[in-house]
């Protein structure tokens, strides 16, 4: 009897383990499927052109027909997120440009995702009404007029950072901040969600290190020495998560108030006090010219592959003070 009890509790344990190890297997391997790879949708070798597509800090640079939109769409079908998308619309830009903006974004902007687009304007009541498809919010906010448009685009840092603290933080995954006179013409996807995400200027990125357009004067904070510098990035698009928004918003409105504090004014405004943060904060994702793209510019790509583009700007009428 004794000798039984003994080989049914053996048993018993045996049991026990296999369970506890098939549970724990189990586990594991579902932890594996949880955790996305940039090599699980990523191919920096995908395309056959001399584009830059890795960093020499290893961060991706996407270009169209290097990713892998069916892994990156299963992926968030499990793990739902919102993205915010802040556009400033002051003045005339209200009536040239806001109306595209927004509804070529509800077009494009994250298809499938939720998505809240933050409209901050100096009159709410030229916001103009755009039918938007489900998932996607609108949040009008109102700020103060400026008058010169430097201003503009420099307190717009502080506006952003504002924002970030009061509420985006708790609204959203990952925010991204554009100019409100671009247009959206194909998917803008998950492709380009990361940490910390800079855009490359679609009139330097063929251009070499020395001719960027960076702020010279060591007198700025915006300074990179001639010979330094990773990219020239453009400021009509940047994000991240809201809490890299907010240091990147943060930092360069700093700079801009000592700049302003010296008297001086860096040559492309926050872009360049943009540039020096990511000098010195590498973005961990890089998005290709295709992603804000000027088809009026210098430099020529396939029509196909780009994702948005300036629009047509007339700047002395837009530039007025309203
Ligand atoms: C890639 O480029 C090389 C050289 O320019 C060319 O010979 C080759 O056919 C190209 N491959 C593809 C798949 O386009
Ligand atoms: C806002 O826009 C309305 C309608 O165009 C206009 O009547 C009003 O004067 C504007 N307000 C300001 C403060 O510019
Ligand atoms: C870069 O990419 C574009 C778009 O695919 C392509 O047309 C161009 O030839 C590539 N090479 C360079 C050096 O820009």
């Amino acid at each position: 009897m004794r000798y039984q009890r003994k080989t049914i509790q053996g048993l018993l344990f045996l049991l026990f383990l296999w369970t506890f190890q098939r549970m724990y297997h189990f586990r594991s391997e579902n932890t594996q499927t949880e955790e996305l790879k940039l090599s699980d949708w990523f191919f920096p070798n995908a395309i056959n052109h001399s584009n830059i597509t890795t960093t020499s800090w290893a961060a991706p640079v996407v270009w169209h027909g290097t990713y892998d939109e069916v892994v990156l769409e299963n992926y968030y079908a499990n793990h739902k997120i919102t993205v915010g998308l802040t556009v400033f619309a002051v003045g005339r830009y209200i009536d040239h440009y806001l109306h595209t903006f927004i509804a070529s974004a509800d077009k494009y902007f994250m298809v499938d995702q939720k998505v809240i687009i933050y409209i901050l304007t100096d009159n709410f009541s030229k916001v103009p009404w755009v039918q938007l498809s489900p998932l996607r919010t609108l949040k009008v906010f109102e700020i103060k007029q400026e008058k010169r448009w430097q201003d503009i685009s420099m307190m717009r840092m502080k506006t952003i950072s504002e924002h970030v603290v009061d509420h985006i933080q708790y609204e959203v995954d990952f925010l991204f901040c554009m100019d409100v006179d671009q247009i959206f013409v194909k998917k803008y996807g998950l492709e380009t969600l990361g940490e910390s995400v800079g855009q490359l200027h679609a009139h330097w990125y063929k251009a070499s290190l020395t001719e960027l357009p960076y702020e010279r004067s060591q007198l700025s904070e915006a300074y990179i020495p001639i010979g330094k510098g990773d990219f020239y990035y453009h400021a009509a698009v940047f994000g991240g998560t809201p809490i890299q928004v907010l240091n990147i918003a943060k930092e360069c409105f700093r700079g801009i108030m000592n700049d302003k504090k010296n008297n001086i004014e860096a040559v492309w405004h926050d872009e360049s006090h943009l540039n020096k943060y990511f000098f010195l904060h590498k973005p961990t994702k890089i998005l290709s010219p295709e992603y804000c793209w000027d088809h009026l510019g210098p430099n020529r790509i396939e029509h196909t592959t780009f994702k948005i583009f300036w629009a047509i700007k007339n700047y002395d009428f837009l530039r007025q003070s309203v």
